[in-house]
């Protein structure tokens, strides 16, 4: 009955360890969650009195498939104005969250047997758009001791005709690790030679510590053929509003739109406008949030990295940090072993009723997923209660 395609992909399993999460919750288990994926903080009041101004203004009713032309321009204001890059709204397609962007951008450009490159540790959704898609991921790894860059070497064994599109995401998720400009230059010039491509993930892009944000296309100095994918979820706080957008090549985006048509329609109408709101009005709530989780950011970084057996690389940007577990992987308590990033987070779940994100559903063993998106209070107690329960294992005798 179900088709095999359903069969190809993998559920969403970052959405997965929330539920587990909120079950816990709702059985009166006093959970701590570090999985969280979305800001603690709510929507700012102008977007929040923009929407409801928007309903009570009529914009109740479908909208162009590719976006109200007046977000699609102050996607352009922004675009230029953060990125210093210039588009014009024919370029743009609003669509429901970054993710459905990515995910139709994949079916634009992918045919069956085409292949796509991602950087392991990788966002779980990447591998599934490209099966969803027909295409099959090729996955270069990257290593924490690397601060998570790519390695060439490896990059260059991969190539092959086949291959059509490479995802890049800096900040990424899961690592926060932020790429510099010479190795996103270098890869785009594998791009512009080979004829692939890129996919810039920015969804984290307001949420850059050390640095300066750099958008990829303005790198782009090779002239590859990039999609710039930006999100207003992370920034403004509004991951249930499903708002994102891609920016790039006319005919790309073209096709996007011509599966959007058939797929969603559009975007929400109320949420477009107050996007428009979100883009051009007061960013003051912005920075104050950005402020808040570089300090969250500095806090957790040194707690974790006090816990022995724990090391963890500075995440530069986004809300997580990846430490690296591989230290108790391999020992056992009460004569169950914790093999891998999977069944150390399950013990963790179990013993210190903290939830954390395996590594190995990223791509990547030996490390776990640790959220600062949640206040510093909670994480702080988490990252105790897993330390107690980390410090219960036993090496193997
Ligand atoms: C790397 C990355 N890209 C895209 C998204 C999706 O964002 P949106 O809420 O805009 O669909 C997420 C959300 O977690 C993400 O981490």
């Amino acid at each position: 009955m179900i088709s095999n395609k359903v069969d190809k992909i993998l559920p969403s399993f970052t959405l997965q360890m929330t539920s587990r999460a909120a079950e816990l919750r709702s059985q009166g288990v006093d959970v701590i969650d570090l999985g969280v994926g979305e800001p603690d903080f709510n929507t700012p009041d102008n977007i929040i009195a923009a929407a409801k101004k928007a309903m009570d203004d009529g914009f109740t009713k479908y909208t162009p498939g590719s976006g109200l032309f007046v977000l699609r321009e102050a996607i352009c204001e922004k675009l230029h104005r953060d990125n210093s890059l210039s588009y014009n709204p024919d370029q743009i397609i609003v669509s429901n969250g970054a993710k459905h962007s990515l995910s139709t951008c994949c079916q634009a450009i992918l045919n069956p047997g085409d292949q796509a490159i991602i950087f392991s540790p990788y966002w779980v959704s990447f591998p599934e758009f490209i099966r969803l898609a027909d295409g099959e991921p090729v996955v270069i790894p990257t290593f924490s001791e690397k601060n998570f860059t790519p390695d060439f070497d490896q990059l260059e064994k991969q190539i092959n005709p086949r291959i059509k599109l490479m995802i890049i995401n800096s900040p990424s998720n899961p690592t926060g690790a932020v790429w510099d400009n010479e190795t996103i230059r270098r890869l785009l010039s594998y791009a512009a030679q080979y004829n692939w491509v890129v996919i810039s993930d920015e969804c984290y892009e307001q949420l850059v510590y050390d640095n300066e944000f750099q958008s990829t296309e303005t790198l782009n100095d090779a002239g590859a053929n990039v999609i710039t994918i930006q999100s207003l979820s992370k920034t403004y706080a509004m991951t249930g509003w499903r708002i994102g957008y891609a920016a790039g090549d006319i005919t790309i985006i073209k096709a996007m739109s011509k599966i959007q048509g058939q797929a969603t329609s559009c975007a929400n109408s109320i949420g477009q406008i107050a996007s428009v709101e979100a883009l051009t009005g007061d960013q003051s709530e912005v920075k104050m949030m950005k402020d808040a989780f570089l300090n969250r950011r500095n806090k957790m970084l040194n707690r974790i990295n006090d816990i022995a057996g724990i090391s963890c690389q500075t995440p530069g940007g986004a809300f997580y940090t990846f430490p690296n577990v591989t230290h108790f992987l391999g020992m056992e308590i009460d004569g169950k072993k914790i093999d891998t990033s999977f069944d150390l987070s399950d013990y963790i779940l179990d013993m210190a009723k903290t939830t954390t994100v395996a590594g190995a559903g990223f791509g990547c063993e030996g490390h776990i997923r640790l959220s600062y998106a949640t206040d510093e209070k909670t994480f702080l107690e988490g990252l105790n209660r897993i330390e107690t329960s980390l410090m219960k294992l036993k090496e193997t005798s």
